[in-house]
């Protein structure tokens, strides 16, 4: 079925990029522009951009690029005029459509013809639901009584399919669609006597992909029956169309509160998606029952890295939350976990409780997945030495699926302290299994590899000794070379004759040319170490990655870099302070400038106070007038440093 022109053109105008993009990608403002991790290819730093001016994408990873339709067709397999009536329905333009001629239905490639009559079946059963007398008064009622409202109903077209046992087949074979078809998408089944419905006498749940379409069936027995005769959920088999590993219940409708939360909750049943819904927590899908799969961790990935579980207070909800989740961690996503208090689902909790209960709930029993693991399997093992041991090996084992070695790090600090049991132990249980694994990763000539620490092993425990003055002050520094040493800021600089120049540098210039300039030196060794480390990078124009520090094989430098890395700082810290920066690079511009600041201050009030010692006992005239000169200076400088920190914090 063409498109006219004009329709076409009007279509084109009206989709604004951004608007379609960020449906499946998660924008975040820079410039003019925005940016996201291009979904075309693998990428941990977002190449993917948008530009609303121009109304095209382009990722300058892989070379993609073009306008709304050619994302949709790239992204979602579409057609091009699959894209345009997508685009169409988004931006409410119609396109005339008549009824297919038999000819054209022929045409249809397969999956067309499943979609369709899919779409058929969903309308179908909720006008069932709405207009017959059996939907109303058996169907609807059902939802009613489960305490569910008509936005609900209507916007996950929940429906109903008569008691007879071929309505639906006999309605569909007169609307022309074939046995073969039917039997195929399984909406009907193939018995003794002819085809009939698989759902006849079910409340309805059309199962929808990322764009609305319907994909399957899910249908709910009306009466519990206690025999089991038949199960309480018949859900559609699997099909062309439906892959029941990629596919989470309710993700249409979610998608863009998880975009917007930077959260997905995840629970098991079709009611628990419906009940957070109408109580208006929106960022909820389900697993449908089978055991989460990396498909659908992936599904999630692609608007957000958090992910809370939240499972049934019972033993098998438990159960449950463990099965999927060292898979979820392996993606590097964070995951949480609520246990609901027993006897309740998602369904029942959310219904009994009043809504701010029901976040505040959320909230505060929000447990980390490691944390939550350890304190369950702890339970477990209390006073058993052998299952002690298991344990140990158990939760060192998830901590090691975890791909970023600053998370594994802060990972096994909370756990030593959870365990009460020291670092090192788990440290070098830890180690054991990443160079098993990392053997195993180069196949069978991984024997002659050396020995990689992935964490350095400390020498001893360290002393607690007198630190020397501004010695936090120079790890502020280290941490924020570590942290952002090569990331590119842009400093405002005053030429002789005082016109400003724009320059570009990375932080670690910005932080290093300003301390060597005025001639400071770290005091701490394995500080000054980093320093020169950096130093260096510069010169080079090549900085080493944090792995390098983190497996770095002086003990002192991998040990104070784990530190510092395993807590980085929010970079929308200041927001919260009150400052307005207006970028990233203004926060990180501002955090250094600070820290350089502070740190020299505390060395000049140290030198200060020296001085001022030396000048009570200096007794030669001329030695007291080089005194008075120094201290001068050093007042001199640190006004300006105060000064600086002010205009700073005015900013
Ligand atoms: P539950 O038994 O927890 O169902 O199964 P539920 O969603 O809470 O439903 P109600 O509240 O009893 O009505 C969780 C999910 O497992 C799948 C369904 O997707 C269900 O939502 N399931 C369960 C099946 O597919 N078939 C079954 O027979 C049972
Ligand atoms: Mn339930």
């Amino acid at each position: 079925m063409a498109i006219p022109r004009e329709i076409v053109e009007q279509i084109l105008q009206a989709a604004r990029i951004e608007e379609v993009v960020s449906e499946f990608v998660t924008l975040k403002k820079r410039g003019a522009n925005l940016i996201g991790c291009c979904p075309f290819h693998n990428e941990k730093t977002p190449s993917f951009n948008v530009n609303p001016a121009r109304n095209i994408f382009k990722c300058f990873g892989c070379g993609k690029a073009g306008d709304s339709a050619k994302f949709l067709m790239e992204h979602e397999h579409l057609t091009y005029p699959e894209a345009l009536r997508y685009l169409a329905k988004k931006y409410n333009i119609k396109i005339e459509e008549r009824e297919a001629t038999a000819e054209e239905i022929a045409a249809q490639t397969e999956r067309e013809r499943m979609f369709n009559i899919n779409e058929f079946a969903d309308k179908y059963f909720v006008d069932t639901l709405w207009n017959t007398e059996e939907g109303k008064t058996i169907g609807l009622e059902y939802f009613r009584e489960r305490g569910f409202l008509n936005p609900i109903i209507e916007q996950f077209h929940l429906g109903y399919s008569p008691a007879k046992w071929d309505a639906f087949t006999e309605y569909a074979k007169q609307n022309g669609y074939s046995d073969e078809l039917l039997e195929k998408i399984g909406l009907s089944i193939k018995g003794n006597k002819g085809l009939y419905d698989r759902y006849h006498g079910r409340v309805m749940f059309p199962i929808q992909n990322l764009t609305g379409k319907v994909i399957g069936f899910g249908g709910r027995i009306l009466v519990n029956d206690p025999e089991k005769k038949s199960p309480k959920y018949q859900n559609s088999p699997e099909s062309e169309i439906y892959d029941k590993k990629q596919t989470l219940y309710g993700i249409f409708q979610a998608r863009s509160a998880i975009a917007k939360l930077d959260e997905c909750i995840l629970v098991e049943g079709y009611f628990d998606v419906l009940r957070m819904h109408q109580v208006g927590i929106e960022n909820v899908v389900a697993s449908s029952g089978t055991s989460l799969t990396i498909e659908q961790i992936r599904l999630v990935k692609r608007y957000t890295s958090n992910i809370t579980m939240l499972y049934d207070g019972d033993a098998a909800g438990i159960h449950a939350a463990i099965r999927g989740t060292d898979m979820i961690l392996a993606e590097g996503m964070n995951v949480r976990v609520v246990v609901l208090p027993p006897e309740h689902d998602p369904d029942t909790f959310a219904k009994d409780f009043p809504l701010d209960y029901v976040q505040n709930y959320l909230k505060t029993n929000a447990k980390d997945f490691i944390r939550f693991k350890t304190e369950l399997l702890m339970k477990d093992a209390e006073n058993d030495p052998i299952k002690r041991g298991q344990m140990v090996r158990d939760i060192v084992e998830t901590i090691s699926v975890v791909p970023d070695s600053i998370f594994r790090i802060s990972y096994v600090k909370e756990c030593s302290r959870l365990l009460d049991m020291p670092e090192q132990t788990l440290i070098n249980e830890l180690n054991k299994l990443l160079r098993v694994k990392f053997k195993k990763s180069l196949g069978p000539e991984g024997d002659s590899v050396p020995e990689v620490n992935v964490v350095s092993e400390k020498q001893e425990e360290p002393i607690e000794e007198q630190l020397p003055a501004g010695y936090y002050q120079e790890r502020e520094l280290v941490k924020q070379l570590l942290l952002y040493g090569s990331k590119i800021i842009t400093d405002e600089r005053e030429e002789e004759d005082g016109t400003k120049i724009l320059e570009q540098l990375t932080v670690a210039q910005f932080i290093i040319d300003d301390l060597k300039m005025n001639g400071f030196l770290f005091k701490d060794p394995i500080n000054q170490k980093i320093f020169d480390i950096f130093d260096r990078a510069i010169d080079e124009n090549n900085f080493p990655d944090n792995q390098f520090f983190v497996s770095n094989e002086d003990a002192g430098i991998a040990n104070l870099a784990a530190d510092l890395l395993s807590t980085p700082y929010r970079l929308d810290g200041w927001k919260n302070k009150g400052i307005f920066v207006k970028t990233e690079e203004d926060v990180l511009k501002i955090n250094a400038l600070m820290s350089i600041e502070r740190y020299k201050d505390l060395i000049l009030e140290e030198r200060c106070k020296q001085v001022e010692e030396e000048l009570k006992t200096a007794t030669d005239e001329a030695d007291i007038l080089i005194l008075l000169k120094q201290k001068k200076n050093l007042d001199v400088l640190r006004t300006q440093i105060n000064r600086e920190l002010g205009i700073v914090i005015a900013k």
